[in-house]
């Protein structure tokens, strides 16, 4: 097969072209018009998502994804990713007992914390879907990047990006704790709860330091 034509086709090819194939990726065999058929499995039953995140803390923005994810898929699994070489603020058992604190109302919205690859641990879970937010152009090279790597790793798991209200668009938890550590106002960007246990960390802080 000619490189033109494997590149229309797409990855499944690859190996006719003497390129190694991904794990996962299934080498079809070309048969009349049969050779379009799709490698991947159909759509299960159950559709299950992973929306993993640092969730350093969860915002107003992450909120708005997690409850238009909830009406897409069967059962939603808000992953954080335990990683302490990100220093981050919030302990992970912190960051999962304030995602439990906003998200018990969801019945179909479960908390989890994840260490290794992300694929594996939608595998573990029988996930078929990955949910990732954009919010604007900039996350977008980032995202896509992480996408095809996981496609990659996990051919059968789909990335699905969604984009939360627009009145979100410029929240990140980063600046949120910037923001709030300056002594600026974050009412409305984070949940109530989460502004209370960002007021007690910050005292704590002080009488720490003082
Ligand atoms: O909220 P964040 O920090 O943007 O989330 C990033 C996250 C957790 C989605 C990403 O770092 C991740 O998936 N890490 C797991 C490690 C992994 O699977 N890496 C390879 C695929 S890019």
């Amino acid at each position: 097969m000619d490189p033109d034509t494997a590149a229309r086709f797409g990855p499944p090819f690859a190996p006719a072209m003497g390129m190694v194939p991904a794990e996962g990726q299934v080498r079809l065999e070309l048969k009349g018009r049969h050779s379009r058929i799709n490698p991947l499995p159909r759509k299960p039953p159950h559709v299950i998502a992973i929306y993993p995140g640092s969730f350093d803390p969860i915002t107003n923005g992450h909120l708005d994804l997690i409850q238009r994810g909830s009406r897409m898929f069967d059962k939603l699994i808000v992953s954080i990713l335990r990683n302490d070489a990100k220093q981050p603020l919030f302990s992970v058992q912190e960051r999962i007992e304030m995602l439990n604190e906003v998200l018990h109302v969801y019945p179909n919205v479960e908390v989890d914390s994840f260490d290794g690859l992300l694929v594996d641990h939608a595998a573990a879970h029988g996930a078929t879907v990955l949910l990732r937010g954009i919010r604007a152009i900039s996350d977008y090279e980032y995202e896509l990047q992480m996408a095809l790597m996981n496609r990659r790793l996990g051919p059968r798991i789909e990335t699905v990006f969604m984009m939360a209200h627009e009145a979100y668009s410029f929240i990140s938890s980063r600046l949120v704790k910037e923001v709030f550590g300056l002594g600026g106002n974050i009412t409305g960007l984070v949940p109530p709860s989460v502004e209370s246990r960002l007021k007690a960390r910050l005292l704590n802080t002080r009488i720490k330091g003082a």
